[in-house]
């Protein structure tokens, strides 16, 4: 597996690494198939990166096309709502067309037919696309104290889905919301993918990711079949890496 580690001293260098990569990769897609596409996580961690991205207005936004990577089961108007976090801190201040965002709704009466409803969003876009799988350009996660990726929790049954390409997902403990998420076979289909990860608390399970073959975390799970996988850390999540 094509895989790179690159270790930054705070948030805001690692935006700006993931900016430079960003414009190329955006630039480069579009010049080549005309059409650039990326699917984007919630949590803290990217809200730096998707505060100065929101600053690039000369990218070709026109031709660009978000997903989400995961959703909570709250309304827009949440807090936790992911659409909401990445419309507020990008999507809002850059000219993309409505069109070309594709939010997992949670108008819907159940997690179980957002899920749906998201699967068959991508299809369409893969119908478009001459595709089976959407193979986005870009997929940006973010990684729990668990191992947890995406919405992708231990033990969860979503975990072995090979078919479908969104489910809905119980975390597990009563007081995590029921969520959304799109699967490994997504994920793993994907061009690029990032793991953005920062902070002590973070540097455990960075350490077995990257050290351990044989780990089972979720996020280990993460082996893109053809793409670039890249491990964007801050020196806290990088701490207890062996020196190589
Ligand atoms: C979310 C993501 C989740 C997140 C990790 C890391 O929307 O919360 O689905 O997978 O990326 O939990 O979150 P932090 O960036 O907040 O540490």
């Amino acid at each position: 597996m094509n895989k790179e580690i690159h270790v930054f001293r705070n948030k805001e260098k690692m935006a700006d690494f993931a900016i430079q990569k960003w414009i190329k990769l955006s630039r480069d897609r579009v010049k080549k198939k005309g059409i650039f596409s990326a699917a984007l996580s919630g949590g803290e961690t990217p809200v730096k990166f998707y505060e100065k991205l929101a600053q690039r207005e000369k990218l070709p936004w026109a031709k660009t096309h978000i997903f989400m990577v995961d959703e909570r089961f709250v309304p827009y108007e949440s807090d936790e709502n992911n659409y909401h976090l990445i419309n507020r801190t990008l999507l809002l201040h850059v000219s993309i067309p409505p069109k070309n965002i594709h939010p997992i709704l949670t108008s819907e009466s159940s997690p179980q037919t957002s899920a749906q409803r998201y699967e068959k969003e991508i299809m369409s876009y893969c119908k478009n696309m001459r595709t089976r799988l959407p193979h986005m350009d870009l997929m940006l996660l973010g990684v729990g104290g668990d191992g947890h990726t995406a919405s992708l929790f231990p033990g969860t049954p979503a975990l072995g889905e090979t078919q479908r390409y969104a489910v809905s997902v119980t975390p597990g403990e009563r007081s995590k919301k029921e969520r959304i998420t799109i699967t490994l076979p997504v994920i793993n289909g994907a061009g690029n993918v990032f793991f953005m990860v920062t902070g002590e608390n973070k540097a455990k399970v960075v350490k077995e990711l990257i050290e351990d073959e044989k780990s089972e975390l979720p996020a280990a799970m993460v082996k893109p079949q053809t793409g670039k996988l890249l491990f964007l850390l801050d020196e806290s999540a990088a701490s207890l890496l062996s020196d190589s």
